[in-house]
């Protein structure tokens, strides 16, 4: 089946359920933090933290001179004020020349389409914007698909007409959470086997954070009954496992801004050994 007409059902069942505010809980976590506090060294403990040195404040040094870097420079995209470009070239350096197709939900301006035009230098860079103004802004490899991020029948027709199978999306739209959701929800499928998805402006969105949070349990999938010895040996997860226990194998947090990173769940790991012990 073609990832643009289907979405798979546990997906969808999983976000529906989870977009409701009552499942909630954020006492648990309140308790862990206050736990991990306590491990911390007291404050009159001379702790060995760094302080905040005047001196680094432009940009960590991994990214100091990126090419990213100096194009987010030349075109002044306003995630470049978010500070999010240093994260970007963490997880879109290795990639650059070998991604075909990137999505930016949210266009306004011309200035993030060119950067990633430029950045990637082998790309079509589709600009998803409900403001029709912004068709303005395509030309060269940069194409702008008018529509509601919120609209199912919008992402259908968006997946169907550029075949999908993205390497890159980034959702710099509405900001809210059925927007997120709801782009995630068909969005994420959509992205070729190993694409990235990125979240921006993760600020007044406590479900959504709370969401991708739980992708973790998804990553860490343990087949019930498998021996835990035996995890070198795990070469495929069982016929309980979900859509997304077998497509999610990374998840980033940093401040405002969430990465996912599809994958094959577990087989991506080259060096799972080939025969599974017999186990009594
Ligand atoms: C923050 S701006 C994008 C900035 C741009 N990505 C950059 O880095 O310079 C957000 C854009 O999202 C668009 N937008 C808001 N709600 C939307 C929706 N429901 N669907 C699609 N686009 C939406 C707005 O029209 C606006 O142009």
């Amino acid at each position: 089946m073609h990832g643009s007409d289907f979405i798979p059902p546990i997906l969808m069942r999983a976000l529906l359920q989870l977009i409701e505010p009552s499942r909630l809980d954020f006492s648990t976590t309140k308790r862990d933090l206050a736990g991990v506090a306590r491990l911390m060294p007291r404050d009159d403990e001379n702790r060995t933290f760094a302080r905040f040195d005047p001196q680094w404040e432009a940009e960590p040094t991994w990214n100091q001179g990126s090419a990213l870097q100096r194009l987010a420079a030349k075109h002044k995209p306003s995630k470049r004020a978010h500070n999010y470009i240093a994260r970007y070239a963490l997880h879109f350096d290795p990639i650059r020349e070998s991604v075909k197709s990137v999505v930016e939900i949210g266009v306004q301006r011309p200035n993030s389409l060119l950067m990633w035009e430029e950045y990637f230098p082998n790309a079509v860079v589709h600009g998803i914007d409900i403001d029709p103004a912004c068709k303005a802004f395509a030309g060269d490899r940069r194409q702008v698909h008018i529509g509601d991020q919120k609209d199912v029948t919008f992402l259908r027709r968006f997946i169907g007409q550029t075949g999908g199978n993205f390497d890159v999306v980034i959702d710099d739209g509405e900001h809210s959470e059925q927007a997120i959701l709801t782009s995630f929800a068909w969005l994420f499928p959509a992205l070729q086997s190993h694409g990235i998805y990125a979240v921006e402006d993760l600020i007044y969105t406590p479900n959504a954070r709370s969401i991708f949070r739980s992708l973790e349990e998804h990553i860490n999938y343990w087949p019930r009954g498998f021996p835990g010895g035996d995890w070198p040996y795990l070469h495929e997860f069982d016929q309980a496992a979900t859509w997304l226990d077998r497509n999610i194998v990374g998840l980033h947090f940093y401040r405002y801004l969430t990465i996912i990173n599809r994958g094959y769940n577990p087989e991506d790991n080259p060096y799972l050994r080939s025969e599974r012990p017999k186990t009594a």
